[in-house]
């Protein structure tokens, strides 16, 4: 019975509650480590950072709080080749450069590599790593687990549960099509792999023997008490941390996410090159009529790059990358740890009304 199930069992944690992992500087050490110290599971993003970044934020996070955490990293194909219409979305986004007053890239600065990453989490002892976009190598699996790492997948369909399960993950996490960021799929193609929370959990709860973790469009008690309903053995919040004190965020993304209603979000391509959940703004509406030619991840992350960091240092939300969940109309600023605390709390109150 809440708040004991199986996945504060396989994690050491005293609630069911994991603060989704949000590349890109959102989960501090300070965010990962109030949800800690409030009983829940932080999540530290670090798809984007290079292996030193990680280590200094591990070693940080430590320092602010004894309890378990995990570290999330990306799992993806090798780089694929630059399509032809690189030059073409390239040249379309000219128009943004030169209202950020900056030059054409010469050259991409490249994605952290994956084995320097998950180097560092062995080496620095993290007790659980969870990924995305993929499936990890057998051999880093067994690395990770002899190392007494519990390690989670996210799946968005049931194929890819299977997949993971049948790899050795201990957790999947099931990505509801609410959910905020990007979409875990790897298998089928993405207009088929968006499939909302409720149809999705208990068709993966009925398919894998592991616990499965809830993740999209909860914000509150209810959307908790409704996934342990559906078979969930915990849940994971992103949209509903980003707006914390202590969250990274930039403070236009965080209002974009608190004035945020059910029909803000949309699933765009065009920032990354890999479909993900965010606020419609002028950026996607405009480069999305070059959708056809936009290059695969992480290509497009990188020629985006230049124009995403400048604009969020010129407070020029338009231009940002917001994402964020369907059900961020739901979202208040609150300290991490209060959140974490007050879910509780509902879901305590509701199991109880519901047991009436
Ligand atoms: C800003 C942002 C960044 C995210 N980055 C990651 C990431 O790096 N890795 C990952 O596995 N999930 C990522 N996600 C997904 C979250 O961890 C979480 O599963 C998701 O937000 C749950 O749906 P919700 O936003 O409706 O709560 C991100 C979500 C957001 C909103």
């Amino acid at each position: 019975m809440w708040p004991d199930t199986q996945l504060t069992r396989a994690l050491g944690v005293a609630l069911p509650i994991v603060q989704g992992p949000m590349a890109g500087g959102v989960t501090t050490p300070q965010l990962v480590a109030a949800v800690a110290n409030a009983g829940g599971l932080g999540s530290l993003g670090a798809g984007y950072m290079d292996a030193e970044a990680i280590r200094s934020a591990i070693r940080e996070i430590r320092a602010l709080t004894g309890r378990p955490f995990a570290v999330n990293v990306f799992v993806g194909e090798p780089r694929a080749e630059a399509a032809s219409g690189v030059d073409k979305v390239n040249e379309a986004m000219h128009v943004y450069r030169r209202e950020l007053g900056l030059e054409a890239p010469t050259q991409l600065k490249g994605v952290p590599l994956l084995d320097e990453q998950l180097h560092v989490v062995l080496e620095e002892r993290v007790p659980i790593l969870s990924f995305t976009f993929g499936v990890l190598s057998a051999a880093w699996l067994q690395r990770l687990h002899s190392a007494g790492c519990s390690v989670m997948g996210t799946a968005t369909t049931v194929r890819e549960a299977a997949a993971l399960a049948d790899a050795g993950v201990d957790l999947v996490v099931a990505q509801g099509a609410e959910a905020g960021g990007h979409r875990g799929t790897f298998l089928a193609p993405v207009d088929r792999s968006m499939i909302g929370l409720v149809a999705l959990l208990p068709q993966i709860v009925d398919q894998v023997r592991v616990p499965v973790v809830a993740a999209g469009g909860i914000m509150d008690g209810r959307g908790i008490v409704a996934a342990l309903a559906l078979g969930a053995a915990g849940v994971q919040l992103g949209t509903a941390f980003l707006p914390c004190p202590e969250s990274g965020a930039h403070p236009k993304h965080k209002d974009a996410v608190l004035s945020a209603t059910d029909e803000s979000t949309v699933l765009t391509r065009v920032f990354s090159g890999k479909p993900a959940r965010g606020i419609a703004n002028r950026f996607i509406a405009e480069m999305s009529r070059h959708d056809d030619a936009i290059p695969p991840y992480p290509i497009q992350h990188e020629l985006t790059t230049d124009i995403r960091r400048a604009a969020a240092a010129a407070g020029r939300a338009e231009l940002m990358s917001l994402w964020a969940g369907q059900a961020a109309g739901m979202s208040s600023s609150r300290p991490a740890g209060e959140v974490v605390t007050s879910l509780n709390a509902q879901v305590e109150t509701l199991l109880r009304r519901l047991r009436g």
